[in-house]
């Protein structure tokens, strides 16, 4: 069984010129400890589809016509807030491009950080080492523990001090790393990233990249991860579905689908790839120079 699986989802969204239907029966199946790429054009519904799996779609101005989600077997369209609040980073946890507007500049790292991490062992004390009585500073040195430990296990050296930090004082690429780090605070079993890589420099998204699949692989994680670019989904993922215009058009193994891709879209997708990365002969390679 899929552990997580979305049937039909129709999602309308209202703006001011009326309402549209922006997912138009979306179809999407996760197995357990798969990297699932969900890949499409800006506009194709990847992050919607995202932020429909943690019911983060406010409604207004969404309003779902039709469809299920069911995570590990619970139907998330009919959850209550409170279960959702509950799933929200301990089940289901969520990473998204721009680290800027998820780390707030006014707070240290420390206080974004161990809030989440106090937060989440007013469930599960045992996530960071401590027993449900103990005192209110014991927690608060365990959970900064935890989160020291996580940072340096996403590459951040020295995490002790620089976890006092201010975001501005951190790389991109590091913001996003402690964007990582907090997602990892409650052990997600599903872990949703949405174009994570795509506001950094080439050599430090490869590095990221490493980061998550080598987390992929050592914690029984699933993850999620939106992109527009096909190359990453071949670099990182195991499965790939392919968007457009609010549907899921083609998925299955990545290497079937990037090698022999079925519908018109994908090959189009792939194409547009092929032209533009894999090296040719020199005499088009001028030709293509002279077009770029
Ligand atoms: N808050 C919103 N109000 C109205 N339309 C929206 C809103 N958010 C997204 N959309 C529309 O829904 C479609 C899908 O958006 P999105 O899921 O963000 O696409 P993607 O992540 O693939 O770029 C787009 O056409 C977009 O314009
Ligand atoms: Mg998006």
């Amino acid at each position: 069984m899929s552990l997580l699986e979305i049937n039909g989802l129709r999602l309308a969204m209202r703006s001011f010129d009326g309402e549209t239907e922006v997912l138009n029966g979306v179809d999407l199946a996760v197995g357990e400890n798969a990297i699932a790429g969900v890949v499409g054009e800006t506009g194709s519904g990847k992050s919607l589809t995202g932020l429909s799996i943690s019911r983060l779609v406010p409604t207004p101005p969404g309003r779902y016509l039709g469809g299920t989600i069911r995570f590990d077997g619970q139907d998330l369209m009919t959850a209550s807030e409170e279960e959702m609040r509950r799933l929200r980073g301990r089940q289901i946890g969520m990473i998204f491009q721009d680290p800027t507007t998820n780390l707030n500049p006014a707070f240290r790292i420390s206080t974004q950080m161990v809030d989440i991490a106090l937060n989440v062992a007013k469930s599960d004390p045992e996530l960071i080492g401590i027993q449900a009585r103990s005192s209110r500073r014991a927690r608060r040195v365990a959970a900064r523990q935890r989160c020291v430990d996580l940072l340096g296990q996403v590459g951040i050296s020295d995490p002790d001090t620089r976890i006092d930090a201010y975001p501005h004082t951190f790389s991109g690429g590091m913001r996003q790393r402690v964007l990582i780090a907090m997602a990892l605070i409650g052990q997600p079993r599903l872990l949703i990233a949405d174009e994570p890589t795509t506001a950094l420099d080439v050599s430090v998204q490869a590095q990221v990249l490493e980061l998550m699949s080598s987390f992929v692989r050592e914690r029984d994680l699933t993850m999620i991860f939106i992109t527009h670019n096909i190359g990453v989904v071949a670099q990182l993922c195991t499965d790939v579905s392919v968007m457009n215009a609010g549907r899921v058009v083609e998925s299955g193994d990545v290497r079937k689908v990037l090698k022999n891709p079925e519908d018109s879209y994908t090959k189009e997708l792939l194409s547009a790839v092929m032209t533009r990365d894999t090296p040719r002969p020199a005499r088009n390679r001028a030709a293509a120079g002279a077009v770029a």
